[in-house]
Parts: C-alpha cells; sequence; structure tokens
C-alpha cells in the first residue's frame, strides 16, 4: 500500500489535477483523514484543510494557468461557467475519489492474484486477458461497498416497498456476487462476460473516472508482475491486515517478497 499501491494512485490523480508534486503526501494524508479518521474531528478538519488548500492553489492558478484538470476548471470558472466553491468541490471529490479505491483495487487486486497461481499464470501468459481480469477482479472484488441513497419516490420491489425518503443501501458486493447474474459468481474467473457489474455504481452518478482507473489497474498489475518475478506473499494469507467498518474495502498494508535478479 505505502510503496506502491498509493503512490500510483496518488500521483495519478495530483498530475492529473494539476497540483504540485511536493503537495503529494500531505494531500494523500488529508484524502485519508476525510475517508477514514481515525479520529471523530479528522473527517470535518481535512475537509476544511483542504477547501483552504485548493482555494488558494486557485488563487495561484489565475495567476498562471497550466494544463491540469484544475487549470481547466479555473478557465472555466474565468468563464463564468463555474463558481469558485463549485472548482473548490470538485477538486476534493476528484482528489479523494480518485485516491483510495485505485490504491485498494490495485492491493486487493495483486492479493487476490497472489493467491489464484493457476488464474495469474495464465494471465502471465496471455497478456491479452488483463483488460478481462481487471474488470473480473472489480466484479470479484467491488471495494466501493454500501452505496447510501434515499428513495425520491414509492418503489416496489421483490414484494417489498420501499417508501419516499427511506434509506436504501446497496451491497455492490452483494449484487456483483448474484447467482441470477453469474454463474459460481464466489469463484475468481477470466472467462465470464463482466462488463455489467456494479463495481463503479450505475446510473448518472457512475464512476466519471471509471476508465482512468481500468487502466491504472491494468497497466500496475502488468509492471508489477513483469518487474518482481517470482512476487509472493511474505506473510500467511490470514496475517494480512484488512480494512474493516468502512465503506471502502482493502488491505491496510500488503507484505511482499520477490526473487533476485538472476546474475
Ligand atoms: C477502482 C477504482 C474506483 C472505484 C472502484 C470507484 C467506484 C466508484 C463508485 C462506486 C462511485 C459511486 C457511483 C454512484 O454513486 O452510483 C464512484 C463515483 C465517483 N468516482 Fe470513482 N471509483 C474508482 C476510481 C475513481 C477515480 C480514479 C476517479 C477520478 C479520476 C474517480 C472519480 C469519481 C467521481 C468524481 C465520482 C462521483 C460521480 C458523480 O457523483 O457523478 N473514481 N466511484
Amino acid at each position: 500500500m505505502s510503496e506502491f499501491a498509493l503512490p500510483v494512485a496518488s500521483t495519478m490523480i495530483c498530475e492529473l489535477l494539476g497540483v504540485p508534486h511536493e503537495d503529494q503526501d500531505w494531500l494523500e494524508e488529508q484524502s485519508r483523514r476525510l475517508l477514514r479518521g481515525p479520529l471523530p474531528d479528522d473527517g470535518a478538519d481535512a475537509r476544511v484543510q483542504l477547501e483552504h488548500y485548493f482555494d488558494r492553489l486557485v488563487d495561484r492558478k489565475d495567476a498562471e494557468l497550466g494544463g491540469g484538470l484544475l487549470d481547466a476548471f479555473v478557465r472555466r470558472q474565468v468563464e463564468g461557467a463555474l463558481d469558485r466553491g463549485e472548482v473548490v468541490g470538485m477538486a476534493i471529490v476528484l482528489l479523494v475519489a480518485g485516491h483510495e479505491t485505485t490504491a485498494d483495487m490495485i492491493s486487493l487486486g495483486t492479493f487476490a492474484l497472489l493467491q489464484h497461481s493457476d488464474l495469474l499464470e495464465e494471465l502471465l501468459s496471455d497478456v491479452g486477458l488483463f483488460t478481462t481480469a481487471v474488470d473480473e477482479l472489480l466484479r470479484f472484488l467491488s471495494v466501493a461497498d454500501g452505496m447510501l441513497r434515499v428513495a425520491t419516490e414509492s418503489i416496489d420491489i421483490a414484494g417489498q416497498t420501499i417508501h419516499p425518503e427511506e434509506g436504501v443501501i446497496f451491497a455492490n458486493s452483494l449484487i456483483n456476487r448474484d447467482e441470477g447474474n453469474y454463474s459460481d459468481p464466489d469463484r475468481l474467473a477470466w472467462n465470464r462476460p463482466t462488463q455489467n457489474h456494479l463495481a463503479f455504481g450505475h446510473g448518472i452518478h457512475q464512476c466519471l473516472g471509471q476508465n482512468l482507473a481500468r487502466a491504472e489497474m491494468e497497466i500496475a498489475f502488468r509492471s508489477l508482475f513483469a518487474r518482481l518475478p517470482g512476487l509472493r506473499l511474505a506473510v500467511p494469507a490470514d496475517r494480512i491486515p484488512l480494512k474493516t467498518g468502512y465503506t471502502i474495502q482493502g488491505v491496510r498494508s500488503l507484505p511482499v517478497t520477490w526473487s533476485p535478479p538472476r546474475p
């Protein structure tokens, strides 16, 4: 997580936004605090800190625009299409949404691949399979679980009525393992159609960064297994610490080792 998965996701989203490289560690820390504390006031405090940070950065961008996404937002602000609050708000959403989800998929995906050596071998001998494998891992792992919604109208479903204003939790991890949709859904497999999974949500709020995330995962897995031959867990699988109690699932750390390069 700390040496590979988070830096990949963090570098990518920071470069995309166009924030100074030296702020990356601080932004990663605020993103973590905003999502999962650990202190009760961390979330609100991180939000305020990020608002101040991006407000100041927008001032600097006003003076000299570059090529990042944030610069594009500022251009739209100058044209009157966005206000300052919207620019700052979107920067924070993109920063947070682009950080942990992708890092969790890279590390949990690596964990899953290391536990399925037959599938990993198949993948490494046919790199064309990576695209399918990424979507199957997204379905199988469903890291962004438990989407919260409020019903705006009465909905009849499976013999139940959900009334307006009632809260609904979408358990993506269960929906993505629905036996009505997937045969043998608890099995990781490269030979099933997986494009219709809900790992990125559904409808107008479906993940904006999904194709970037797919590309990041494919490049991360390909590079990792190519550059570190013989990659394997450094501790037994049941000693890998998992994140608990958060809506985004993942590992806290994933200690690995690999074979030394041949002389
Ligand atoms: C594997 C990595 C990722 C996963 C699993 C993931 C998952 C999700 C999910 C489940 C949603 C909610 C959809 C809904 O409410 O119906 C979402 C929304 C969003 N994601 Fe991602 N995401 C990932 C990576 C990214 C990246 C890299 C970015 C940024 C570049 C990003 C930007 C966003 C944004 C902006 C939204 C809000 C869209 C809206 O409300 O209209 N995500 N993502």
